[in-house]
């Protein structure tokens, strides 16, 4: 059994660590540490199989698989602490943090970059992994094994990395916005707010449904809504008209700008 060690043990940390200890069969042991000792504890009282490690350095000695899940401002202090002294693979979550700047610091070392997103917590996240210098293809087996038990992986190259993380990285965040508006105008429009929630929450959830298992891109599931002269369309025209579209690309490409400005 490979044994994996999560540094971090906050909102995607615990996640992962709930996820792989839900599916026994995937083959992974799990240890964990954090700074805040009742985020570790928490765990351990939903799952006795947890290892629970007192220190940095020793997750680190027992681990097989290392998943850096502090916050990137807190990445260099962890680093500092585990200067290589066996191959390990070592797995970073950390928005910004290129596998170069993981590999100065450890040296030769497996280092693969993962980008999940929030739905981590209900194992349905799109987790892109790219590997760095060292890492080879069953390194990458590897780490696409341990993020298939918090959802779907799929293997990009590292400099796409900026361009997840302001898609599926940033995507609930933006979806999650966009449905705070439409609940906020469902109000303006005579609901009221437990009647709001529920709409929107089961139409959003809906959606989700029907273009899961839909064949048809986006595009043509909005025109299988929107009929000529009817509700939707005039909403979108009225939006397209007050170049909407123009407005996400330009906010993507914010996200975008600052993913890039983050990476170090
Ligand atoms: N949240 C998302 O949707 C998302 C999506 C994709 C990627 N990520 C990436 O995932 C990483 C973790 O994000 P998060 O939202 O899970 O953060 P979080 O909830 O703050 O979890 C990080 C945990 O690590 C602890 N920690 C800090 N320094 C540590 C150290 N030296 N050793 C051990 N534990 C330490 C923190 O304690 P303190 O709170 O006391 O500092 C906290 O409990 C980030 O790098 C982020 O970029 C997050």
């Amino acid at each position: 059994m490979k044994k994996v060690g999560i540094i971090g043990c906050g909102n995607m940390g615990g996640a992962l660590a709930r996820g792989i200890l839900k599916k026994p069969s995937s083959g992974f042991r799990v240890g964990v540490y954090d700074i805040e000792k009742r985020k570790v504890s928490a765990l351990a009282k939903e799952f006795k199989s947890l290892h629970k490690f007192s220190s940095l350095q020793a997750l680190w000695d027992a681990s097989d698989i290392l998943i850096i899940a502090v916050k990137p401002q807190n990445i260099e202090g962890v680093l500092e602490k585990i200067k290589v002294s066996r191959a390990k693979l070592i797995i970073s979550i950390a928005a910004g943090i290129t596998t170069r700047f993981i590999e100065k610091r450890i040296g030769r070392a497996a280092v693969i970059r993962v980008m999940p997103n929030l739905a981590a917590r209900v194992e349905e996240s799109i987790s892109a992994l790219a590997k760095g210098r060292y890492a080879n293809l069953s390194h990458l087996k590897i780490a696409s094994k341990i993020f298939s038990c918090v959802g779907k992986t799929l293997v990009v190259n590292e400099k796409k990395i900026d361009a997840v993380t302001a898609i599926s990285g940033s995507g609930p965040g933006y979806l999650f916005y966009f449905l705070s508006l439409i609940e906020e105008a469902a109000q303006k429009a005579g609901l009221n707010r437990k009647e709001a929630e529920i709409l929107v929450k089961e139409m959003f959830l809906g959606s989700a449904r029907v273009a899961e298992e839909a064949r048809e891109d986006f595009l043509s599931l909005y025109l299988q809504v929107a009929s000529k002269g009817g509700t939707t369309e005039a909403a979108v025209s009225f939006w397209q008209k007050n170049k909407l579209k123009s407005i996400v690309y330009k906010g993507i490409n914010k996200a975008l700008k600052r993913a890039k400005e983050l990476s170090k």
